[in-house]
């Protein structure tokens, strides 16, 4: 049993320095070079026992958070100094595939690659990880995730809460097991999930976070290997009465307008973004939690403290906050156009195997399920039809719109913005509409429980501009 449960701080993920700037001669812009090393580290997480062996960007996890500005471009040597291949994703960037982490492109120990990032996009929390074949989950899972955040002079102007680390703050989430010693159990040998009965914030345990009583921007991601969150506040005094907040941003950057909710749904690699306000808290602790079962659309299984996700203590010192939220925070670039279902996906689990249209990944010469022309606008059919089981799925490349969900229908907070990762919950049928540009290129979509991944609950497509 963890018995720390907030008392220890929450870490905030360093801001990853560049080493050197240069102009890239063609575009004229600044190109920040960065390097960073795969390196083994430990983390003691019980006090009384053997510490954590982990493997981590830097030696830490999260990994250092990158803070870039729209239309700087980015190089990346990731050096693998560990002891396992890698493959990095930025999950959220339109790469080019071969910098988009494909899973077979495969660092081995003692190598380097260096990474190219053009950051064209708009603001938004896009995050890099592991996804090297196979071993996505394990690696992952052992630290190799962290925060890459995009930011643009349309949202500085807003006024929204700001300053990394001050009051925007990422918040990335985990679940995991640890074996009776101390060290941390492993992925392999799971396969069907690992839900976890430890949750961490920031590579903590249930921590706790002083705050002063005015308004916070929390940027959320889900980075744990399978399990999904359905958020809310409450006051530590009132643990049943959930607290509203307003969701601002999702996978690919901010909403048109701020939805104010008191439960949020993050599957496992979703982001949102949210601005809660504590002034109504002084002097109090408000806890950020977890509902069981995640409102039946999840199978999740619940532990004894995962219905606890961190503390807020709120200070009673008075403070000016001229932080705001806007009623309208941007115009979302939405894709119209298409007008009928381009390709079907079923999500199925076949004799004991996860697949796709009854595809796994590691069947080369049938992996590719569809070829996209590109610049073309198509709508996609997700279906579900594993039974009681649920997928988070995500598509590289692109950003979507969520047009349509069976059952539950689209959540509000997932209509008024783009994304990149929907989540399938049980039985659901999910349709999302998405330009695919702009490069051609083979590309990957695939379950986002990182379990399923691993056991080939991938495939990929093909953007192209030659004829067939
Ligand atoms: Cu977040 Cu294909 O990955
Ligand atoms: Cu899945």
């Amino acid at each position: 049993v963890y018995n720390q449960i907030y008392q220890v701080a929450l870490p905030i993920p360093p801001v990853k320095q560049p080493k050197q700037i240069v102009t890239n001669p063609v575009t004229g812009n600044d190109i920040w070079y960065f390097e960073v090393e795969i390196k083994s580290f430990q983390q003691q997480v019980y006090q009384n026992k053997l510490p954590a062996q982990l493997v981590g960007y830097d030696g830490i996890s999260p990994g250092p958070s990158f803070v870039i500005p729209k239309g700087t471009e980015t190089v990346v040597r990731f050096m693998n100094n560990a002891a396992i291949e890698n493959s990095v994703h930025l999950h959220g960037s339109p790469s080019r595939a071969p910098f988009d982490g494909w899973a077979e492109d495969v660092t081995l120990p003692g190598q380097y690659k260096d990474y190219y990032y053009p950051n064209f996009q708009s603001a938004r929390l896009l995050w890099y990880h592991d996804h090297a074949m196979h071993f996505t989950a394990e690696n992952a899972y052992f630290g190799q995730a962290g925060a890459y955040i995009l930011t643009d002079p349309a949202e500085d102007s807003l006024g929204l809460p700001s300053g990394y680390g001050t009051f925007d703050i990422p918040l990335i989430l985990s679940s995991k097991i640890y074996n009776q010693d101390g060290t941390l159990q492993s992925t392999v040998g799971e396969d069907t999930s690992l839900w976890g009965d430890i949750i961490h914030v920031n590579g903590q345990p249930w921590p706790f976070l002083n705050v002063q009583p005015r308004k916070y921007r929390f940027r959320f991601l889900n980075a744990a290997v399978s399990r999904n969150f359905a958020l809310y506040f409450a006051k530590s005094t009132a643990q049943n009465t959930k607290l509203p907040f307003q969701v601002i941003a999702s996978d690919a950057g901010l909403l048109e307008s701020p939805v104010q909710t008191s439960t949020l749904l993050v599957a496992s690699a979703e982001r949102y973004e949210i601005v809660f306000d504590f002034s109504s808290y002084a002097g109090q602790t408000v806890d950020l939690r977890n509902l069981p079962k995640v409102n039946d659309i999840g199978v999740d299984d619940d532990y004894l403290n995962t219905d606890k996700v961190m503390r807020f203590t709120v200070s009673n010192t008075p403070v000016v906050d001229n932080s705001v939220v806007p009623q309208s925070l941007r115009t979302v670039p939405f894709p119209t156009a298409s007008t009928g279902i381009d390709h079907h996906f079923r999500f199925h689990r076949t004799n004991g195997e996860w697949r796709i249209n009854d595809i796994g990944f590691a069947d080369v010469a049938n992996r590719v399920l569809a070829k996209v022309p590109r610049g073309k606008i198509e709508i996609w059919e997700l279906e579900n039809s594993s039974g009681g089981w649920t997928h988070p799925i995500h598509v590289h490349l692109v950003d979507f719109k969520v047009l349509q969900r069976s059952g539950r229908g689209v959540e509000p907070y997932e209509a008024v913005g783009l994304k990149d990762v929907v989540w399938l919950g049980k039985g659901e049928t999910v349709l999302v509409e998405a330009h695919y540009a702009p490069w051609d290129g083979v590309y990957m979509f695939h379950c986002h429980n990182l379990i399923h991944e691993d056991q080939d609950m991938m495939a990929a497509f093909n953007v192209t501009t030659l004829e067939s």
